[in-house]
């Protein structure tokens, strides 16, 4: 039998649980304090800009809502990834296991993504991806838990082959960074060039980061194709730009690629970029409201031009503030919190967009050409554009 003393013992033991909050339900712990959001983004090598544009949206578009969270605080935690996958899920740990974030936003490159998405699908950790398209954080390896805000890789090549061979491109060369970024690209571009009519001559590859282009410059000029079509992004895609002009190629061999070629990096390249057409899901010179306001208030906060990071970082803090409104800051309730982002329509400077069943973005893809230093709408390639989502039980 218990007697008196020691149910004064346990009740006071009780109080003291409580009133530390130890004993307080998830939900009314979860409110208490401030959200914890984790970038883990890269700040160093090639794709540095990319890393700081992302963070830049991010934080812009929470700053435009008061700076809160569902009307929490939010304390912020930064990793620099570096691009380097084989120190990918460590990365992510730091951020889940050491820090204890509520959400997870990175990152850039596909590879590293596999590390964060092995530590999210473990953890059930919120993850957002701003950028890394790698296909199966949103097809086969599918999650509940995780969102992309961006594109998967092969959605703007997808939109890149009917309009090269429209504008009479019909032989050409593939040429990228190998890994999954590259040649999930290439099967964009593969299934839309070939079924348009259009014939690859060679595929063509180096190891990221390397930039030595020139050895495969020559080949290109020795196969004569009409056109080139690449996936390169960050530094590598201005010095490409640069590498390619300088070869003698430019004028010549009509230069096309995924969009991120001519993203953040126009200037770098200078005038070798003029000309060069891409498809993406944004567009610098998009004529709407929401796309100029956009532009003149990230210039005037971060004294640098806008891109497509900038937006997708962007985008990922105005569906972060549409999941946290939904539940009141209490990012524990997770169907609710899921719910709302699944059926969230982004009001985003690149035109509204929805999430697919598999949670990645349904949007229109651009073409565009470097006008005067600036990604030119030429028009929609393609309305709408779902990825297959292909292997997701969601
Ligand atoms: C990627 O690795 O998924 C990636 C990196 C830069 C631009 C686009 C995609």
């Amino acid at each position: 039998m218990t007697s008196r003393r020691q149910m004064l013992t346990q009740g006071a033991a009780l109080l003291g649980a409580s009133s530390a909050g130890l004993l307080l339900p998830q939900t009314a712990l979860a409110q208490s304090g401030k959200i914890r959001v984790g970038f883990m983004l890269p700040y160093t090598g090639t794709y540095a800009q990319l890393g700081v544009a992302i963070e830049n949206g991010v934080r812009m578009a929470i700053n435009e809502q008061g700076g809160k969270l569902g009307g929490r605080e939010i304390e912020w935690f930064k990793v620099d990834d570096e691009s380097e996958p084989s120190k990918g899920i460590e990365n992510a740990n730091k951020l889940v296991q050491r820090d204890k974030v509520d959400v997870i936003i990175g990152t850039v490159h596909s590879g590293v993504q596999m590390g964060i998405h092995k530590v999210a699908r473990d953890s059930g950790v919120l993850s957002l991806i701003p950028n890394a398209g790698v296909h199966a954080a949103t097809r086969a390896l599918c999650a509940p838990n995780v969102f992309r805000t961006s594109f998967s890789n092969s959605q703007p090549t997808m939109a890149l082959g009917e309009t090269m061979v429209k504008r009479g491109h019909k032989k050409a060369v593939w040429i990228t960074h190998k890994y999954a970024a590259g040649d999930e690209a290439f099967e964009g571009f593969r299934d839309s060039y070939t079924k348009a009519g259009g014939t690859i001559v060679k595929e063509l590859g180096l190891p990221f980061p390397n930039v030595e282009f020139q050895a495969l410059l020559t080949e290109i000029a020795a196969l004569k194709p009409d056109a080139v079509a690449c996936f390169f992004a960050g530094g590598a895609a201005a010095k490409f730009m640069k590498d390619f002009a300088a070869a003698g190629l430019k004028g010549k061999i009509a230069l096309y690629g995924s969009g991120f070629l001519t993203e953040g990096v126009i200037e770098a390249a200078g005038p070798a970029a003029e000309g060069v057409m891409t498809t993406l899901h944004y567009a610098d010179s998009l004529d709407t409201k929401r796309n100029h306001e956009f532009r003149l208030a990230y210039a005037k906060t971060f004294k640098m031009q806008p891109d497509v990071y900038a937006v997708q970082g962007y985008d990922t803090g105005l569906l972060l503030i549409q999941g946290a409104n939904a539940v009141k800051g209490d990012l524990s309730q997770k169907p609710a919190l899921y719910k709302a982002m699944e059926g969230a329509v982004i009001d985003s400077p690149r035109g509204k967009w929805t999430m697919s069943k598999a949670h990645n973005p349904v949007q229109d893809m651009y073409l565009r050409e470097v006008v005067k230093g600036e990604n030119k709408v030429l028009g929609v390639a393609v309305k709408a554009l779902a990825d297959s989502g292909a292997g997701c039980r969601l």
